[in-house]
């Protein structure tokens, strides 16, 4: 019998939004419910991984076996894929990380005035996750993803250049029927030199096939 294709293998895998605080009351995210990334997660530990999924604030059970470690903001995230990278042999990067924060938290909830119609919120740019998982001197292979709603081989391409990235899976997330918070996907899959379609299909069945292309090039390297 053949063993399963990431058997042996430590898997680190980022799921979900994360959340930036406005105020003890509000906060600034995204559409992410986590489900490609836990896909990505129970579909690993069944072939053989021991998978450490990264979550941000998701309504979703953890997979059988996997261990899971929740967080909140991208800085969070970020410190905690940092502690568990060092120690993984392929990072996949399927989190919707915030760009930007606020820049100042208000202690207290904002009120709102009678004088004035407009407020204004100061951003700062949040540490790069990925990038910095792939800048490490013992780096994992490392594998992102791109949201994209426009030009998606040419922005894939691009992130996973200025990441320093081994492979890329980009989704187009302007269409309902896949990408964020919907049960199906599909994913253009770049490496450096090659590339694989998958078509639309439910996420557990993409994320087999993705893993299945990871595999290979793990291998290949
Ligand atoms: O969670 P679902 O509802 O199932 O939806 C799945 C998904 C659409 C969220 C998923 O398939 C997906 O595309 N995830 C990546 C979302 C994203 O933030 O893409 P991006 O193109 O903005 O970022 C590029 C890459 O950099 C991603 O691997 C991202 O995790 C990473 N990143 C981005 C910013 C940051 N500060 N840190 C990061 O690690």
């Amino acid at each position: 019998v053949e063993a399963p294709i990431l058997a042996g293998l430590k898997v680190v895998i980022t799921a979900g939004p994360t959340r930036e605080a406005i105020d003890p009351v509000r906060y600034i995210s995204n559409h992410s419910s986590g489900k490609m990334g836990y896909a990505l997660a129970a579909a690993a530990q069944q072939l053989g991984a021991e998978v450490c999924l990264l979550s941000g604030p998701v309504n979703l059970s953890t997979p059988v076996g996997v261990k899971k470690i929740d967080t909140i903001t991208a800085q969070a995230m970020h410190q905690a894929a940092l502690a568990k990278a060092e120690d993984c042999d392929i990072f996949i990067a399927c989190a919707a990380v915030a760009d930007y924060r606020v820049a100042e938290i208000a202690e207290h909830k904002i009120k709102k005035t009678d004088d004035c119609d407009e407020m204004q919120l100061r951003l700062v740019k949040n540490p790069d996750v990925v990038a910095s998982v792939a800048a490490l001197p013992n780096k994992p292979f490392t594998v992102g993803f791109a949201a994209e709603t426009q030009d998606l081989n040419h922005y894939a391409k691009q992130k996973m250049a200025r990441k320093n990235l081994d492979m890329i899976a980009a989704n187009d997330v302007s269409k309902p029927e896949q990408g964020f918070n919907s049960e199906q996907n599909a994913l253009k899959v770049f490496w450096p030199d090659g590339e694989q379609q998958l078509d639309l299909a439910d996420k557990s069945a993409l994320a087999k096939q993705l893993l299945a292309l990871i595999a290979k090039q793990y291998a290949a390297q």
